[in-house]
């Protein structure tokens, strides 16, 4: 039986810090969430309460305010810390990179640096699969090289890394798990709480999702001349529940270590945009309009985990399906096609 926590969620009302706090409720450990709403809405808390069966106090506050992030520590005392709070969209983070770099570093420094006055004992770290940029050998795994990002917000991701690595072995009372996320997609299964992005979707599935509804006329799949099978691009989607249920694996690993150890989030296998475009269109019940569009800049072909370590070493591996990501997705999407309500 595992320790029961108080975890601090940075970021909890987002995508997946919502999915995790579920996660974390149902595995009996107490949550709060802090969150500036810059990028969520405040209508996921009863929702995240309803799903979880338990109340999570919640601080409107950026983690970039050490002062307001200080106030929280010392009412709430967290036993751990899952850090999501951040900026994430890869083309806003190269016209603004300042922006990023400021945002995304001086909150993890901050909230490193409140950890240690208040004596917080472990972090776990919303990373990216994006830290290994180009990477040569696939299934990647995590001794391959990192920090070669192609983008600013990359860069956020990779000197996060750094900056806790650092901390965690300095800070001796110190644990820290790094999760290299590859591509979350997919809802929590009663349809209540699920991704949604701000203005157009730039990623595939919150795109293929409005187009299933009629939001949008029409999914544009960039490139058909990449050198795979069917010619589109191929990444290992993860369903946002088995991602969320890694955090609670995550920390139930940290809580009784020190040290820092990093690991993939995927499930080791790929899909082209073509596939998932046709599981999706299976799933709703009719095809999803697409045309082919030119490359875009960035992409790589083909990405996909070697998950082995987390297995062996957290005793955590993905089991949901495409078929699931794809109908959970239009459960929510479809439940609620504007996404939350606003206030
Ligand atoms: C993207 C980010 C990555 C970030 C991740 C977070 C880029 C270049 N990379 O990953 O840094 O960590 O999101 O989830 O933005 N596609 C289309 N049409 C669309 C949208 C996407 O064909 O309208 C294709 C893309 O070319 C890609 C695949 O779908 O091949 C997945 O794209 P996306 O969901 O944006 O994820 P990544 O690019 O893998």
């Amino acid at each position: 039986m595992s320790n029961k926590l108080k975890v601090l969620l940075t970021g909890g009302c987002g995508y997946i810090g919502s999915h995790t706090a579920v996660e974390l409720m149902r595995a009996g450990h107490e949550v709060v969430i802090a969150d500036d709403l810059v990028n969520a809405s405040r209508s996921v808390l009863p929702r995240i309460e309803k799903l979880g069966g338990a109340k999570a106090p919640f601080y409107e506050l950026d983690v970039c305010d050490e002062a307001a992030l200080d106030a929280l520590f010392a009412k709430e005392k967290p036993d751990a810390v899952i850090h999501f709070a951040g900026l994430k969209c890869v083309p806003e983070s190269v016209t603004k990179p300042l922006l990023y770099y400021r945002n995304n570093l001086v909150s993890t420094m901050n909230l490193l640096a409140v950890m240690s006055k208040y004596g917080t004992g472990s972090i776990v770290f919303s990373s990216s699969a994006t830290v290994y940029g180009e990477a040569e050998k696939m299934p990647i795994s995590e001794d391959q090289p990192t920090g070669a990002c192609t983008n600013p917000y990359g860069m956020t991701k990779h000197m996060s890394e750094v900056i806790i690595r650092d901390t965690a072995a300095a800070e001796k009372g110190l644990g820290a798990v790094l999760l290299r996320y590859f591509n979350p997609i997919g809802a929590d299964e009663s349809g209540l709480i699920g991704e949604e992005p701000l203005g157009v979707p730039n990623n595939l599935l919150p795109f293929v999702a409005q187009v299933a509804t009629g939001r949008r006329e029409k999914l544009f799949v960039y490139g058909n001349d990449y050198p795979t099978p069917d010619g589109t691009c191929i990444r290992d989607y993860i369903h946002v529940t088995d991602l969320a249920l890694a955090h609670v694996k995550a920390l139930d690993y940290i809580s009784q270590r020190k040290g820092c150890e990093v690991f993939n989030v995927g499930t080791g296998k790929g899909y082209s945009v073509l596939e998932v475009v046709d599981a999706f269109s299976k799933a709703c019940g009719h095809p999803v309009r697409y045309e082919f569009a030119p490359r875009r800049a960035g992409d790589i072909p083909a990405m996909y985990a070697d998950p082995e370590k987390a297995e062996r070493v957290l005793g955590w591996k993905a089991v949901r399906s495409m078929e699931k990501m794809c109908e959970d997705t239009w459960r929510w999407q479809s439940n609620n096609p504007m996404g939350y309500e606003k206030e």
